[in-house]
């Protein structure tokens, strides 16, 4: 029996669901949006529409998207649901469907035979024009750009041999292709994976598929103009465990995380895999390639950093993911014994890694992320790292994830303003938050007043759209 509305578990604790759409025309500014911000700032979570079974996980949630559009220094706000096939029969039923997170085993007999899984909840994503609502053990849903109503199935879906695409893709800045890899790619929860490929416009280029070294987590990977790096972590997937109504994912300890690494010029038959013990990477920073040396940057827990899923044994497990450190993994291509060695970055402490993407895949030097108590500005040159402090302050904040917009197509690298949504502890509110990175320390340029609090959003991207407003 489904509980009344729980607390869904999440990364940062626990969260109520938001259970409504909204429309906020007009949005209260405070301070001034810079001109450089004309466009949408898309994102993605979360958001129980039903009570869910007892102990569900925040990953488990219907898909809410919500877009802030900004034009000529106004903002209008939008949340709407997305309208998957498994959140139209759950609204039509009047209660939740949904078993356990990835686990159909556990569904109400109503849902079978209906994609369960896609609920669209993990990440906004841009591109040949079009906005995607991504999950990744799921085909992305289109969305439409204004309105946020769900259009339907991406449009390439019957080309796809993969029936899964991640929620974590990459685009080559100079390419612009959409890479991209589906784990589990049909389902059979073995070690199957599938590589795809899109051009700048959109077009399917290229599908293939690799074998996992296990039937592990990954649930981001990394790019650089050269190589491509797979990764598995050891939260494995058992078909019993599954059948007997238990979670989709245990920790095993007695695996290594697995990195493998494969030119874009071969196969995927040229993937060499790479254990790095004690480095299990929820989110990549960035990464490069120097010749046979591969440079990858991205948060590195020494433990299980989705500690909401017990080990194999059904015990539960440190959190490790308050010791996720911004490491620095060196792979070395022409050593014989595949050594990796790795280097932290002192003080770097948090998760939601975010850069300039005018630098993704290549060498780079400013990044971003969330930590506890605020949000974070890395220089790898000069090692500095330098803390916007949100939650000791008059008005306690909470940072979700922050993205970078440049303050021109041309200006330097990390030169513009960084955009997150703020939770404010004591007003119960929340406010879409605006930093001039140039003065990374000081107030905040703007703030974009909600007339109530938002539930976590997991991921999203800003896209330059002139005249960006919902529908009048
Ligand atoms: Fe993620």
């Amino acid at each position: 029996m489904p509980e009344p509305f729980i607390q869904a578990l999440s990364f940062y604790g626990t969260q109520k669901p938001f259970r409504f759409e909204a429309d906020v025309y007009d949005c209260e500014v405070l301070g001034e949006l810079p001109a450089a911000l004309e466009g949408s700032y898309y994102r993605c979570g979360a958001d129980d529409a039903y009570p869910t079974l007892p102990g569900d996980i925040i990953l488990n949630g219907d898909g809410m998207a919500s877009v802030f559009h900004l034009s000529g220094g106004k903002v209008d706000f939008r949340c709407r649901y997305v309208k998957t096939e498994r959140y139209l029969a759950e609204r039509k039923a009047r209660r939740r469907l949904a078993g356990k997170y990835r686990n159909g085993y556990t569904d109400a007999p109503e849902l079978a035979g209906l994609d369960r899984d896609n609920t669209g909840n993990t990440s906004a994503f841009w591109h040949h024009g079009r906005l995607y609502a991504l999950r990744e053990d799921s085909i992305p849903m289109e969305l439409d750009p204004a309105t946020l109503e769900t259009r339907g199935y991406a449009e390439f879906k019957p080309r796809l041999k993969t029936r899964t695409m991640t929620a974590h893709p990459k685009i080559d800045p100079v390419t612009g292709e959409w890479w991209s890899y589906g784990q589990f790619c049909h389902k059979e929860y073995r070690n199957e994976m599938a590589l795809t490929v899109f051009d700048r416009q959109g077009n399917l280029v290229r599908q293939e598929e690799l074998v996992m070294p296990y039937p592990g987590v990954c649930h981001d990977f990394a790019m650089t103009r050269e190589h491509v790096i797979f990764t598995v972590m050891p939260l494995t997937v058992d078909l019993a465990r599954m059948k007997s109504g238990g979670d989709f994912y245990a920790w095993d300890p007695s695996l290594h995380p697995m990195y493998g690494v494969m030119p874009r010029s071969g196969t995927t038959k040229d993937i060499r895999w790479h254990a790095v013990p004690g480095a299990m990477i929820a989110h990549f920073m960035n990464a490069w390639s120097e010749g046979d040396k591969v440079f990858v940057d991205g948060f590195a827990a020494p433990g299980n950093s989705f500690a909401f899923f017990n080990d194999v044994n059904g015990n539960p497990t440190p959190n490790a993911v308050a010791d996720s450190k911004l490491t620095r993994l060196h792979f070395d291509l022409s050593r014989a014994d595949g050594k990796v060695t790795l280097q932290g970055f002192d003080k770097a402490i948090g998760e939601m890694p975010k850069m300039d993407e005018r630098r993704g895949l290549q060498t780079y030097r400013y990044g971003w992320h969330k930590t506890f108590d605020g949000i974070a500005m890395v220089d790898w040159q000069t090692g500095e790292h330098r803390v916007h402090q949100l939650l000791k302050t008059d008005n306690p904040g909470m940072s979700q994830e922050a993205v970078f917009v440049p303050r021109a197509p041309d200006s330097p690298e990390g030169d513009g303003y960084l955009v997150s949504v703020v939770n404010r502890v004591k007003e119960n509110l929340a406010e879409l938050y605006v930093l001039d990175t140039k003065d990374f320390l000081g107030a905040p340029v703007a703030r974009v007043r909600l007339p109530f609090n938002l539930p976590m959003s997991f991921h999203g991207c800003f896209v330059a759209r002139p005249g960006a407003q919902l529908p009048r």
